[in-house]
């Protein structure tokens, strides 16, 4: 007898959960009660929204005065013909040709990347163009010696026609240092008597 009461006891109860759960009709798109959340939710404004906190309603600050960047400071040269013009004649090579390390530095950046297309001394039969590639002018013919080291700076950064961009490939030293190595390439073979 004992054992039916207890099991309409817990009938009872079972029923009574049921009831509340339907009463209560939980919404199952909110969170759950949360027993001190501390920093869970905070609130929080996008990178771009605006935002009442400052007086100029923008969310992103300036960085403070003396603020160093990390990595290289903008180009200020897009990709375009007229800026590769540009580049040409604001833009000075900073290594000098009497550094030799800089110059070895070209010799082996030029040796992985511009090999391939441009060929050893830079006549245009790299193994990339003896397979079919559009072949190059010679680096050191009469159109790439009148190009001056920043438009050549631009060529390497942007690409041109056929020629890729090696703005991701190569930093913008190793750039400079590649062109050092092209224009020894041109003095060698314009000028051999010269060393
Ligand atoms: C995938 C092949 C390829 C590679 C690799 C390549 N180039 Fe070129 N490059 C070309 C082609 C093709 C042209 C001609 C572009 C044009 O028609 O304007 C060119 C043009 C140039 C020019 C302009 C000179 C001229 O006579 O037109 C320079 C300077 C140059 N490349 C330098 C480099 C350097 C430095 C590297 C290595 C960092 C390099 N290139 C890697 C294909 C390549």
């Amino acid at each position: 007898m004992k054992r039916v009461w207890r099991n309409l006891l817990l009938l009872a109860v079972l029923v009574a959960e049921i009831v509340l759960i339907l009463a209560l009709s939980p919404d199952y798109t909110r969170p759950n009660l949360e027993f001190l959340p501390d920093m869970a939710h905070q609130p929080r404004f996008n990178a771009f929204a605006a935002n009442p906190s400052f007086a100029n309603h923008a969310t992103l600050r300036a960085p403070v005065p003396g603020t160093l960047p990390r990595g290289p400071l903008p180009l200020g040269f897009s990709a375009s013909p007229e800026d590769a013009i540009r580049a040409g004649q604001e833009l000075v090579n900073p290594f000098r040709e009497d550094d030799p390390k800089a110059l070895a530095r070209g010799k082996v950046i030029y040796g992985r990347f511009c090999v391939p297309c441009h060929g050893e001394t830079g006549k245009g039969d790299g193994p990339v163009a003896r397979r079919g590639y559009p072949p190059p002018l010679p680096l050191s013919g009469d159109v790439a010696v009148e190009i001056p080291d920043g438009q050549m700076f631009h060529i390497v950064t942007f690409g041109r026609v056929m020629m890729p961009s090696y703005a991701t490939q190569i930093s913008r030293e190793d750039r400079w240092r590649v062109i050092l190595f092209v224009r020894s390439l041109e003095r060698k073979q314009r000028r051999p008597e010269e060393k």
